[in-house]
């Protein structure tokens, strides 16, 4: 039974359990977070289009499904860009994490600055 850790709120649930709600890839850390009403931003709906559901893992990170290309060249666009840096709509997680969002990213939601809307230059969904 996995726990995830979010700025310090823990979540448990059961593995391959949770209803997928089409944000991100099924059991994303983003997929969780929707799921137990913790805010994540997710400015292009998890599409891997953007960077505002950057997330740093202090515990874990071998617990997250591996990172594949289109992450990864998502990821260095992302501002404070660590080595301990995912996407959340893209890393599955497969037991337990401890993550926080960057602080910049925190305070720009906190501002109003999240969910802005791109219209039709979110590429549609692959799953
Ligand atoms: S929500 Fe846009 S890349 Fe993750």
């Amino acid at each position: 039974m996995p726990k995830v850790t979010i700025d310090g709120q823990t979540v448990e649930y059961e593995q391959g359990k949770l209803p997928y709600a089409e944000h991100g890839k099924p059991e994303s850390l983003l997929d969780i977070c929707l799921h137990f009403g913790i805010h994540l931003e997710h400015a292009c709906g998890g599409n891997n289009a953007c960077t505002t559901c950057h997330v740093i893992v202090r515990e874990g990170l071998d617990n997250l499904s591996e990172m594949d290309d289109d992450e990864a060249d998502r990821l260095d666009m992302a501002p404070g860009l660590t080595r301990r840096s995912r996407l959340g709509c893209q890393c599955v997680v497969q037991g337990d994490v401890v993550v926080e969002i960057p602080t910049w990213n925190r305070n720009y939601v906190s501002e109003g600055g999240g969910s802005m809307n791109l219209g039709n230059a979110i590429p549609a969904s692959k799953h």
